[in-house]
């Protein structure tokens, strides 16, 4: 499917309100700071996180119909540190299998007074259909297909901002399977709205982002090159699951050409940070010296996603009481 007619129109309301929360693709700086505050505030000093109550009358269900770790408990510990009621629906022994259609089970949730929907699904745009069709109720995007992954690169630009405090004279890569990554994409929007101008892609041609991309952004095969004095890397997992078995790279080959080494981070400027969203392949991406190195953040966040997906949930709580 192509991801370019999905509209994310149905995440505000007449006012301007986030009612949903489907792509970062039509937020504006003010919406995506907004969140930012608010997570900000949620974690103390030290950088631990405080709990809430705001969602103490609310119920969340999670339902992931794909594989994953830090996504789905961080979504289901910050609902719970907030107060919510979570419900992780069974998916493998649910109506699903037995061929009920994903709006029944849905509507059928919403019956029983569940308020947010946190869906992961391997299909572009399924969220948004369900936002479109389901009144009453809250969607929070997990991961769509290679559409779109706003809670992450939220957190991302949440951890970006903790460290290098602005973001307007960044230089940030993107490095590795862009073109089948959701999270590139959702980041690539977050960057640009919050004014990062040199914005870099790098990749083997055949995992590069769209020509008219390339046209925005700075796109690079030579991972070497690309590196030159930036602030920031962002590390993506080569996205098996989503090539035909012609496209998958020879790993041995791939870690030659992009797997980031300590010697590589030197390019990098002095202080670089670097990012992974995970799960990290060691010695196909990136090195274990560099995954669990000083300029390593990856395990920051994971900590600042716990943040982000519960200051989402109050932002779209407030919004949903207030319908
Ligand atoms: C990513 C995803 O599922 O899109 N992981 C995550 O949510 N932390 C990236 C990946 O799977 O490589």
């Amino acid at each position: 499917m192509k991801t370019d007619k999905i509209s994310n129109e149905a995440q505000l309301d007449a006012s301007g309100n986030l009612i949903h929360l489907l792509g970062l693709e039509g937020l504006s700086s003010e919406h995506i700071n907004q969140i930012l505050d608010t997570a900000d505030s949620l974690l103390d000093e030290k950088g631990n996180l405080k709990k809430s109550k705001a969602l103490d009358d609310m119920s969340v269900a999670n339902l992931f119909f794909e594989p994953s770790t830090r996504t789905r408990n961080t979504f289901e510990i910050a609902a719970k540190r907030n107060r919510a009621k979570v419900i992780n629906v069974d998916l493998d022994n649910s109506a699903i299998k037995k061929n009920e259609a994903l709006l029944d089970t849905m509507l059928t949730l919403k019956a029983m007074q569940i308020d947010m929907f946190v869906i992961r699904h391997n299909q572009n745009g399924l969220p948004h259909h369900v936002a479109e069709n389901v009144s009453g109720v809250s969607i929070l995007n997990a991961g769509d297909g290679i559409n779109a992954h706003p809670t992450q690169a939220l957190l991302d630009v949440l951890t970006i901002r903790q460290i290098k405090k602005k973001f307007e004279n960044l230089s940030v890569a993107i490095v590795g399977d862009i073109v089948h990554s959701r999270v590139a994409h959702s980041d690539i929007h977050a960057l640009k709205t919050l004014g990062v101008k040199d914005i870099r892609l790098i990749a083997p041609a055949g995992l590069q982002h769209s020509p008219e991309n390339c046209e925005i952004f700075n796109c690079f095969e030579d991972m070497d090159e690309g590196l030159k004095n930036v602030d920031v890397i962002m590390m993506l997992r080569l996205q098996k699951e989503r090539m035909i078995a012609a496209d998958i790279p020879n790993e041995q080959e791939y870690y030659k050409n992009y797997g980031l080494t300590n010697d590589r981070l030197k390019l990098a400027s002095k202080d670089a940070i670097v990012m992974h969203p995970g799960p990290i392949n060691r010695g196909v991406e990136i090195d274990s010296d560099v995954a669990d190195g000083p300029q390593s953040v990856i395990l920051k966040q994971v900590t600042n996603g716990i943040a982000i997906r519960m200051a989402v949930m109050q932002i779209l709580a407030k919004n949903h009481r207030r319908q």
